[in-house]
């Protein structure tokens, strides 16, 4: 019997993967896949919940596989598989969608803020467009006034909550039920993710709980491993906001197959603060980030990091920088482009055999203890 404790995680095949998504999740797979018993899904049924073009979203679905060997996850250690090629993920979902509350899901914050709730109610809610609102009719001196505002902004933010949540498609609002299928199928210990999932993982702890309150001890609660601070990586073109697949601009982010080239000219666009000094400090965000950077792929702590800027400029350390993630990407990319289709093809298959196993058992378990004939 495997004694080590499970590990599961997932990243959804679309966008490019960048060194944020490696420093803040994969490298730390790698790490953790010696002590645990550890899973790694690409959730391809999580990136359907927004359009996808089917040829690309197959491209990706390698891709991001690829990626997976590339940094190190090992599948003699490891199982990786594809979340749609074991559909016992969506037929627990199903039975999870009979347990959860609607008001669970609501309050989601990337539910919110993927249908675009979140940027206009947070463009609105503030007390200042009351005050705005009441002033156009005569001043918040008047309670009146001061209500009759309150009123009207309410009224607004139901009305973009109203228009966006039925826009908005069930896949997405149902997100998080699925992510937790995925997590309660394999007795899921611990799970690595990014500060934003956290959320989520409460979720399937709840769930988890509510199942077996109901209908018997069946699911291990799992908890939710969260990365340190510093490997939150933010955009360099935004250091108030984390680097992000999604982000509009390129100069956003390094994505893991950016060329040499491209990258240090990424580099050489990032944004920096005022004043010419290299030091670490929260008065400086944007260079705070990238000595974070810096630091993780140098193995250097951000103190050795200002000592060897002491008297340098931003040219010098941006130029070093540069050579540093070009230094490890090139052998990454190396490894990456060296894996055939086929290989990493019969890598899932194979995976998907060995986990198939433990999610029917679970399956199976839950549907007798809720009534079904197996
Ligand atoms: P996503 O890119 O949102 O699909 O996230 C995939 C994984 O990478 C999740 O575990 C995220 O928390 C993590 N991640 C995404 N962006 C960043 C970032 N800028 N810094 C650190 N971790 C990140
Ligand atoms: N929602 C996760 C993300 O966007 C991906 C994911 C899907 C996941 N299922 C999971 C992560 C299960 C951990 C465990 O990053």
């Amino acid at each position: 019997m495997n004694s080590k404790k499970r590990i599961f995680s997932g990243v959804q095949p679309s966008g490019n993967l960048h060194i944020g998504n490696y420093l803040g999740a994969i490298a730390n797979w790698v790490k953790l896949q010696d002590e645990f018993d550890s899973i790694f899904c690409v959730v391809d049924m999580h990136a359907i919940t927004v359009q996808q073009d089917p040829e690309e979203l197959r491209k990706k679905t390698i891709e991001i596989a690829k990626i997976y060997l590339a940094a190190g996850i090992d599948p003699k250690k490891s199982s990786i598989f594809i979340q749609s090629q074991v559909s016992e993920h969506a037929e627990l979902c199903w039975i999870l969608n009979t347990i959860v509350k609607n008001g669970e899901l609501a309050k989601m914050t990337q539910f919110k803020v993927k249908t675009g709730i979140f940027d206009e109610l947070s463009e609105s809610e503030s007390s200042k467009e009351v005050k705005e609102k009441a002033n156009e009719i005569g001043g918040v001196e008047s309670e009146k006034n001061a209500k009759y505002a309150a009123f009207q902004l309410a009224k607004k933010i139901f009305e973009i909550y109203k228009k966006e949540f039925n826009d908005a498609g069930t896949g997405l609002f149902d997100y998080p039920v699925l992510m937790a299928a995925d997590i309660l199928l394999y007795g899921t210990d611990v799970v690595p993710v990014g500060e934003d999932q956290k959320q989520h993982v409460e979720l399937a702890r709840d769930l988890a709980k509510r199942f077996n309150q109901k209908f018997g001890e069946t699911f291990v609660v799992p908890e939710s491993r969260i990365k340190k601070e510093g490997m939150r990586v933010m955009g360099l073109d935004n250091p108030e906001k984390k680097m992000s697949k999604s982000a509009e601009s390129v100069y956003n982010r390094i994505e893991l197959l950016d060329s040499a080239e491209i990258i240090r000219k990424k580099i050489k666009k990032a944004v920096t603060d005022s004043g010419s000094e290299i030091v670490y400090s929260d008065e400086k965000p944007a260079l705070k980030n990238l000595i974070n950077i810096y630091a993780a792929f140098s193995e250097k702590t951000p103190k050795e990091i200002e000592s060897i800027y002491a008297g340098k400029g931003y040219g010098d350390f941006k130029t070093d920088l540069a050579e540093i993630i070009v230094g490890f990407l090139t052998p990454f990319q190396e490894r990456y482009a060296a894996i055939s289709d086929q290989e990493v093809l019969e890598i899932l298959r194979a995976g998907k055999e060995k986990v198939q196993t433990l999610a029917k058992a679970k399956l199976d378990e839950v549907k007798t203890k809720i009534g079904f004939i197996v």
